[in-house]
């Protein structure tokens, strides 16, 4: 199938378009869901299906890291309740692992359309490995797509969620690969008054005045 502009494509920086949907844990209109927290959002291919029974296990495993991070976590999939709730169950019973998170039964496509997590010349039934980062104001800050064959990385989702939320904490970029704990970059100089005083600042590592680093304790 050509392309084509019939769904819409969320971007960072957009608000997250909002709606109600029936899921695991009952009706939730978005906007009145989780007040106050930051919400990620992915949507998996389908039910009983390996890969998506990796990530979903692995969202639930690491639950309790989202919950350090003031993060709610929703799932989606164009798959019936009755398809959720089955699947669920049979994780729990084969695995002993819980996917306690809300998961939207999306069978009219409805939201997967919402967010761009349908894309026809991918799939035209099943919503691609989408992730949307959504802030406490519900306005969308990253978003990672993963084809069909290829399950996401859970240390990289925890990471980049870690990252926005020290990043807007402190006011400062953060660099390649970093992980709390490790240096960060101080934003560079807009005039020459302030390039003058990076210039002459000894409190971070500098390779030059515009590639400054800094630890936060
Ligand atoms: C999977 O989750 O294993 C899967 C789902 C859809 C297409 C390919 C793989």
């Amino acid at each position: 199938m050509e392309s084509n502009n019939f769904y819409s494509m969320p971007r960072i920086g957009d608000q997250a378009p909002d709606f109600e949907a029936v899921t695991t844990t009952g009706k939730i209109k978005f906007s009145d869901f989780a007040p106050g927290k930051w919400v990620v959002m992915f949507s998996h291919p389908a039910d009983f299906t390996p890969v998506c029974t990796t990530e979903l296990s692995g969202f639930a495993q690491r639950k309790g890291e989202f919950d350090d991070l003031n993060t709610e976590l929703i799932g989606l999939s164009i798959d019936s309740i009755h398809s959720h709730l089955a699947w669920v169950n049979n994780v729990r019973e084969k695995t002993g692992v819980y996917l306690s998170f809300p998961i939207i039964a999306d069978l009219d496509m409805k939201v997967a359309k919402l967010y761009g997590m349908l894309q026809p010349n991918e799939s035209e039934t099943a919503a691609v490995r989408a992730v949307f980062f959504i802030d406490p104001t519900r306005k969308i800050r990253l978003i990672m797509y993963y084809p069909l064959n290829v399950g996401r990385n859970m240390d990289e989702i925890l990471r980049v969620l870690d990252a926005l939320q020290f990043s807007d904490a402190h006011k400062v970029a953060i660099p390649l690969n970093w992980k709390r704990g490790d240096k960060v970059i101080v934003p560079p100089p807009k005039t020459l008054q302030e390039m003058d005083d990076r210039i002459a600042d000894t409190t971070c590592e500098k390779v030059d005045f515009y590639l400054a680093k800094k630890m936060l304790v």
